[in-house]
């Protein structure tokens, strides 16, 4: 990465083309919208001020921008108009200066596209662009955000804007990611803030941008105060047409709200819904099977004992319906932490494989290897074993269970970006698998999942279907019970799964 390139992401610098500005500004027209003051937080080279400045007659506008260059040429742009301040200086900084500068009483249009950069994406270019530590805990509300290890810095000013300006007749309208817009909904709808309306039009970012995340223009208006729980989603910023709802529910943002009122199967799984195996290493343990042979990511032909290899299947494997296999991966141990010392003894020929690609192994960066016994693998317990599997890919977006009945008298296993659940007898598997596909927990889930996540199909909303509900619903819950009653007290020393994703 060029300097150039990381001083850019640090500062977020990738300006909005005008025809989105103009796309802004059109929605807030068909509002009607009067603001007295216009506050862009982070105005960059102007395009949404210049917008916004020539649609609404306010009586003052504010652009603060922390870099200079950007704040002469604007000032040049506005030819130094009275009414419009641009000032150079650190938002971070400038709440206070807002705060005095905002009359109470007035209409004011917060308005911007702030850095859609993480402080975790900072950290990892030593970027400096974040707020004060110590103001963190300081910050009321805030902490729901700065609480996490993780949170976006566009995700901050919003908040920050909002918490200390909604008790105001104000509408915030920000270029922002997808899931920033719904944290600050969350914000909002944890705190019980009064709103009269908000809505998310989503845009291409790869357009407008170049950029491959799911991001919107979020709006909300705290002009009148109602104690709202819903967020309109419209198709897109250009079409406009009304999607779908999100909604709350039990501190849980929801998707689809509505559709979630006829499908509230939300509750808590008999099953233990868990991610594939993982090992970071797949070059070495992942083999595939061709003409006979076990051939590994580099191309060798590798010749070890069968007992530590298992059938495999892929995410795109499970997502597309292909499941004959061909991959095989070696699950070299049993349980978390397991000496595989024991392997040296026992399986000579996969100990001298493995140690011959010992390299891979001590290269792994995720710190969740360290300390632990060679070639460990994570995601792994008494269930990995179980023989009959229901798995979904949890990278696609499209719903599709996959029931997996052993291969050769091995369980078929899964990669980490899969989730699944493990059952001992083909009758308990099949009454699982025709609830799980039933249109009840379709749209149940449909209700539930955002599809824009990258990620969208995880062990926690899995986790959250109550299956006897939507048994009872088909009249068999009873046989349901009776088939899953032993999963209520399933090994306890094997549930040890740690919290990978
Ligand atoms: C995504 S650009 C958007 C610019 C402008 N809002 C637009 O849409 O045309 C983000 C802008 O935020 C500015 N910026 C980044 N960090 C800032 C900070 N701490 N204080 C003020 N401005 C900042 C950057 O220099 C950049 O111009």
């Amino acid at each position: 990465m060029n300097i150039q390139y990381t001083t850019k992401k640090e500062y977020g610098d990738f300006q909005t083309p005008l025809e989105l500005a103009n796309l802004m500004i059109n929605i807030l027209k068909s509002k009607k919208v009067k603001p007295e003051i216009i506050v862009e937080p982070t105005c960059g080279t102007g395009n949404i001020l210049i917008a916004a400045c020539s649609a609404f007659f306010s009586c003052k506008s504010i652009g603060i921008e922390i870099n200079n260059e950007y704040c002469n040429a604007l000032n040049k742009t506005f030819k130094n108009n009275l009414f419009i301040n641009i000032i150079n200086a650190d938002i971070f900084s400038s709440f206070n200066f807002l705060k005095n500068e905002i009359v109470k009483t007035s209409n004011c249009l917060f308005i911007g596209n702030p850095p859609w950069v993480t402080n975790s994406g900072l950290s990892t270019i030593n970027g400096t662009n974040i707020p004060i530590k110590e103001n963190y805990k300081e910050l009321r509300g805030i902490d729901a955000i700065t609480g996490k290890s993780n949170f976006d810095i566009s995700e901050y000013i919003i908040t920050k804007l909002i918490e200390n300006f909604c008790s105001q007749k104000a509408i915030f309208a920000f270029l922002c990611k997808t899931i920033v817009a719904r944290n600050i909904l969350k914000y909002i709808w944890d705190k019980n803030i009064p709103y009269k309306e908000a809505e998310i039009y989503p845009i291409d970012s790869k357009k407008y941008f170049n950029a491959a995340v799911d991001a919107c223009f979020f709006v909300i208006d705290f002009a009148q105060k109602k104690s709202l729980k819903e967020c309109h989603v419209f198709d897109s910023i250009e079409n406009k047409n009304k999607k779908n709802n999100l909604g709350f529910f039990q501190g849980k943002i929801i998707g689809d709200i509505d559709k979630f009122k006829s499908y509230n199967y939300l509750g808590k799984s008999d099953y233990v819904w868990r991610n594939g195996i993982k090992h970071d290493c797949s070059k070495v343990m992942e083999l595939t099977i061709e003409k006979g042979m076990l051939i590994n990511g580099y191309g060798e032909t590798v010749e070890i004992e069968d007992d530590l290899l298992f059938p495999l299947l892929k995410s795109s494997d499970i997502a597309n319906g292909n499941i004959e296999i061909r991959k095989k991966v070696i699950v070299s141990q049993r349980y978390i932490g397991e000496d595989t010392i024991l392997i040296k003894s026992k399986y000579p020929k996969t100990w001298k494989y493995l140690n011959s690609h010992i390299k891979d192994f001590m290269n792994r960066k995720s710190s969740i290897y360290k300390n632990k016994p060679l070639f460990s693998i994570f995601s792994i317990g008494g269930y990995s074993f179980f023989p009959i599997k229901i798995a979904i890919s949890g990278l696609y977006k499209h719903l599709s269970f996959q029931l997996l009945l052993p291969e050769q008298n091995k369980s078929i296993m899964v990669d980490d970006t899969c989730n699944y659940i493990a059952c001992k007898t083909e009758a308990e598997a099949e009454i699982i698998y025709a609830l799980l596909t039933s249109p009840e927990a379709i749209n149940y889930l449909n209700s539930i999942i955002f599809w824009d996540s990258k990620r969208p199909i995880t062990t926690e909303i899995l986790n959250s279907i109550n299956l006897l509900k939507i048994a009872d619903k088909y009249h068999f819950g009873m046989q349901y019970n009776a088939l899953s009653s032993y999963n209520k007290s399933v090994e306890k020393e094997n549930v040890m799964q740690m919290a990978l994703f």
